[in-house]
């Protein structure tokens, strides 16, 4: 283990073109911020740094939609997500953007540093241009149909229906977003940072030197690496960015995945420049080796902060690298993927004014349900649950007992402790344990783990009170109580100390609450960090139920853009023109029973099914994977188009297709027979 000297913590910049819903917060901001505050509550030098990205192609597009300029649709989601993050206490010390002028210039001059030392290869190729718009078009200005699955609506990019990745020149019958019109192949020249040649480096640097990063991250960067890096574009031709400061290089501005991580370093000058006296000069927090670097971010961004940015700053050669990068995998909400675009999430400026003064809550169920080894789903009802029997039931009730009894005992002047019996100092002794193990969890980045043995410190509380029964043994032997009295008290002080990175706002309340300021991390396990004659304030409870309605509403509201949806959908998908009966008769569909399922190797979506079609056994490959495991499906009967021309896909022809039913958010399920018919059967 190094020995570092302080930490500096990046949190992903997100996108300015939206508002930021719970997959932000629990994938990335609660993380970052519950290690920010644990480290500096240890008196360590941190600086958390966070920003908008505000650069990049969807961004252009959601302006043109709207018929704004890009500058207006940033300007608006940065103060958004700005005061979001603020309300919700995410702590850091620093927030700005990447449109900011001291930005323009990092970025520029990081990209001029590579170019001067030949960092970058310089390369000529031809690219979709648009004459009449008199630009270059980025991938997601072409759609056109798919290659693999004939989608018509696919991004030269990505096509949304099978989810293959694809080159604009891939795209059948390409179009461009601005005009309408096929556009042309124009020579156009970019720079590129050629990441095969870092491949040795960063086999050594990750995959030897890295091994303790967690599994989800380490595996994405080796099969990364395993599968041979190619050099990447860092060049776009784009009106909205950094411009390339180079001759030769007008109209282009900087790639946005080169620009926004650099937005780190520039957040943090500007951190230094406003507040010298407490963070010093910048360099000390990107130069010095004993600077501890970890950057929070969600799974997609994975191969940026661990393989492309770090190459960015070895490439530089003066800053140091990330010492770990421990992402997220996603949340779902109620068992979907959230999404922007189809409004499926909990934006959290709406959540500030449903449940105005619950930040902490929301935090808690995010942290306690955190996607920290696999996708997880929020639900409203485990939310519920987890306010209710969790926050309510152990931490505010055991805390409202040792406060409520108190005040009823002793007037909220805490009593002397007498002599302790075996069954005390063991209670008493559980917290240094609970502190261990909270240091190890946060030390690794294991939040929810950290949180449960917080937790357990509250559960403590609450069976030392429920064992000893103050109230009943007040009556036959009131010294005794006092001692009882003055161990629970000990053990509050102590949660105001252990919640306090996760539940920042209720622990200032608590120690209001109790009289105490703020302690440090080094005084958890204390057993007497509260005096006898301490006067406490008047009782209140730290949290309060959640009813059925509230959570209902969240329900219904999340129905009701599930319907809008449908009808999106409906709108989106008009009824197709007439045909005669004979162009449906050319089509032979029959009743198939699948007798054999694989799953095709190196793809996702494809399984390989062979059909009985009562006349032959063919095989057939079907983009179904992703909702069916091959196991479970044997047996079931489907519609299988016979006589659609076969086509080779991974290298197996395919002879035919099944016919699919697809719900709303894009799962899948078999068209088949009401009941059981013999293989073979026509569909007519
Ligand atoms: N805007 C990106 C996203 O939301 C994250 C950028 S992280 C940075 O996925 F490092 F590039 F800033
Ligand atoms: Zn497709």
């Amino acid at each position: 283990m190094k020995n570092f000297k302080r930490t500096l913590i990046t949190s992903a910049l997100p996108y300015a073109n939206g508002p930021v819903h719970i997959g932000h917060l629990a994938g990335v901001y609660v993380p970052a911020d519950i290690y920010a505050r644990y480290l500096r509550l240890k008196g360590e030098e941190v600086a958390f740094i966070g920003g908008s990205d505000e650069h990049g192609v969807p961004i252009t597009l959601k302006a043109k939609k709207e018929g704004i300029a890009p500058q207006d649709v940033v300007d608006k989601y940065h103060g958004m997500i700005k005061d979001s993050f603020e309300k919700f206490g995410i702590s850091f010390d620093v927030y700005s953007r990447t449109t900011s002028k001291i930005h323009h210039e990092t970025a520029s001059e990081i990209f001029k540093t590579l170019y001067d030392k030949g960092a970058f290869i310089e390369q000529t190729s031809e690219q979709f241009y648009d004459v009449e718009a008199n630009q270059f078009l980025a991938d997601r200005y072409i759609t056109g149909t798919c290659p693999k699955c004939n989608y018509e609506k696919a991004y030269g990019d990505q096509c949304e229906s099978c989810g293959s990745t694809l080159n604009a020149t891939d795209l059948i019958d390409p179009k461009s977003v601005l005009s309408g019109n096929k556009p042309v192949m124009k020579e156009t020249k970019h720079w590129f940072l050629p990441l095969d040649q870092y491949e040795p480096w960063l086999r050594e640097w990750i995959l030897e030197e890295h091994k303790e990063w967690k599994p989800n991250v380490y595996g994405q960067c080796k099969s990364w690496i395993d599968g041979g890096l190619n050099p990447r574009a860092v060049t776009r031709d784009l009106d909205w960015g950094v411009p390339v400061p180079i001759e030769g290089a007008e109209g282009k501005v900087l790639y946005v995945w080169f620009d926004a991580p650099i937005g780190y370093i520039s957040n943090t000058k500007e951190l230094c420049i406003n507040e010298p006296a407490k963070f010093g000069k910048w360099e000390k927090w990107w130069k010095d080796p004993e600077t501890k670097m970890v950057h929070f971010i969600g799974k997609d961004n994975i191969v940026f902060h661990c393989i492309i940015f770090p190459v960015i700053l070895k490439a530089e050669g003066s800053f140091i690298l990330p010492e770990n990068v421990p992402a997220n995998e996603f949340l779902n909400l109620e068992g979907d993927k959230i999404s922007t675009s189809r409004n499926w999430a909990v934006w959290l400026h709406e959540y500030l004014i449903d449940f105005p003064g619950k930040e902490d809550v929301l935090k808690y169920t995010l942290t306690a349900n955190a996607p920290e080894t696999k996708d997880n789903d929020f639900t409203w009802k485990d939310f519920q649950t987890r306010n209710n029997s969790e926050l309510v039931a152990i931490l505010g009730n055991f805390v409202n007992r040792a406060l409520v009894l108190t005040d009823k005992y002793y007037n909220g002047e805490v009593p002397e402790c007498g002599e302790l019996t075996e069954y005390d100092k063991n209670a008493l002794n559980e917290i240094t344990n609970l502190k261990l193990e909270v240091e190890k969890a946060i030390d690794t980045f294991h939040f929810r783990e950290a949180l449960k043995n917080a937790m357990e410190l509250a559960r403590l509380g609450n069976k030392y009170l429920a064992d000893m029964e103050p109230w009943k043994v007040v009556k036959t032997d009131p010294e005794r109580v006092k001692t009882i009295m003055n161990v629970a008290l000990q053990i509050t002080a102590n949660l105001t100390i252990v919640f306090e990175p996760f539940l920042p706002f209720t622990m200032t309340k608590l120690r209001g609450l109790m009289n105490l300021d703020k302690f440090d991390w080094l005084e958890l396990g204390r057993t007497d960090l509260i005096a006898a004659d301490h006067k406490i304030n008047t009782p209140e409870l730290l949290f309060e139920i959640i009813e059925d309605e509230a959570i209902q509403a969240q329900v219904d509201k999340l129905l009701a853009t599930k319907k809008a949806n449908e009808l999106e959908e409906v709108i989106a998908n008009p009824v197709k023109e007439n045909i005669e009966y004979e162009d449906f008769a050319k089509m032979d569909i029959r009743v198939g029973t699948i007798i054999a399922a694989e799953k095709v190797a190196k793809t996702k979506k494809l399984l390989k099914l062979t059909i009985d079609t009562g006349i032959d056994q063919r095989t057939v490959v079907s983009g179904i994977a992703e909702y069916f495991e091959p196991q479970k499906i044997i047996g079931q009967q489907v519609s299988l188009l016979m006589n659609l021309a076969p086509k080779t896909l991974k290298g197996i022809e395919s002879q035919g297709m099944i016919l699919m039913a697809e719900n709303a958010d894009g799962s899948l399920v078999f068209v088949t027979p009401s009941t059981k018919i013999k293989e073979g059967a026509e569909i007519r």
